[in-house]
């Protein structure tokens, strides 16, 4: 899948997103199985693509044969098939975006050209480059990028204060569009991923985490929930894998940050294929700046 022009002209995430894997990139390369990419005909399967940090790091990185992306959130999942389908025509959209929101210098103009394109996000028209276009901006204008929202699933992150945020990226939507040219791109349930695997797949996990105190916003992704329930049936989603001898690595925050005597994933993984190890990460979205301290996050993996 490689080729000169993308290894020249790195991709990467196009967008903010609530636990971004950019910081994880060398403890999950540390933790890869070693003969992974011994063979050239890996299927990479991300199911909870996000940003897709992991993703693009990956798929640069390894030759790798084929590669699955998916996310429940169609609005994300749409923009990665426009990215993929016309990226010119969502350059030139965001480019005007960017135009008409920096050239504004007041903040209230500002925000109300935010709770304007927020309102038309929200009504979705047949547009798809047009909602694409706003689901980029609404990324790079909100509060802290994050991705709310509520039980009618309209997007309702407030106005997030930046003065020129940086909204068209023409030279990397590019090369991401390039990268994906070889790629599937799904939207439902992660488990639909399993009918795209092959002999030879490696699957990356990265679920909603299980919030590290009551308070914590990091699993409001979408209208979709993921509590304990789904972190158990996603555990044995991945004992099916195991089953058909695909390999997979999984991360999530490790409920020992708050309480030490937590095992609620130690007890869920504990399986005699699967290893768990804890590594330190930096949290990077959190409203509370003293927040954003170093943690533990959990990987487990079954090799
Ligand atoms: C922690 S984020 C992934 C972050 C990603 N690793 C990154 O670097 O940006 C979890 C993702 O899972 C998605 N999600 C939630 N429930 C899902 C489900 N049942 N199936 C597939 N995706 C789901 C959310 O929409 C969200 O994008």
């Amino acid at each position: 899948m490689q080729n000169q022009k993308i290894k020249n002209n790195l991709a990467k995430p196009f967008l903010k997103w609530a636990g971004g894997k950019t910081q994880l990139i060398p403890a999950i390369e540390a933790y890869l199985p070693v003969d992974l990419t011994n063979r050239s005909d890996l299927t990479y399967v991300e199911p909870f693509i996000g940003s897709g940090a992991v993703f693009f790091w990956f798929i640069q990185k390894f030759n790798i044969k084929k590669a699955v992306i998916n996310d429940i959130n169609a609005e994300l999942i749409s923009v990665y098939q426009i990215i993929k389908s016309v990226p010119q025509e969502l350059i030139l959209f965001l480019k005007e975006l960017e135009r008409n929101y920096n050239d504004l210098r007041a903040e209230t103009q500002k925000r109300s050209f935010f709770m304007d394109i927020r309102s038309k996000f929200n009504l979705k028209t047949d547009n798809k480059v047009e909602n694409a276009g706003y689901f980029i901006f609404l990324n790079r204008t909100c509060f802290n990028g994050l991705y709310r929202v509520n039980s009618k699933n309209f997007f309702n992150v407030p106005f997030g204060k930046y003065v020129k945020p940086r909204i068209s990226d023409p030279k990397n939507i590019l090369a991401i569009s390039e990268l994906l040219q070889n790629v599937t791109i799904l939207n439902g349930d992660y488990t639909e991923t399993l009918k795209h695997a092959s002999e030879n797949s490696f699957f990356y996990f990265d679920p909603p985490y299980k919030p590290i105190s009551k308070t914590a916003s990091f699993n409001a992704y979408a209208k979709h929930d993921f509590g304990d329930k789904e972190q158990e049936r996603l555990a044995k989603f991945t004992e099916l894998l195991t089953e058909k001898n695909h390999r997979w690595l999984l991360s999530n925050s490790d409920p020992k940050n708050i309480d030490p005597a937590a095992v609620f994933f130690d007890e869920l993984y504990d399986k005699p294929s699967n290893t768990i190890c804890r590594i330190k990460a930096r949290r990077m979205i959190n409203a509370t700046a003293a927040k954003r301290g170093e943690i533990n996050e959990i990987l487990i993996m079954n090799y």
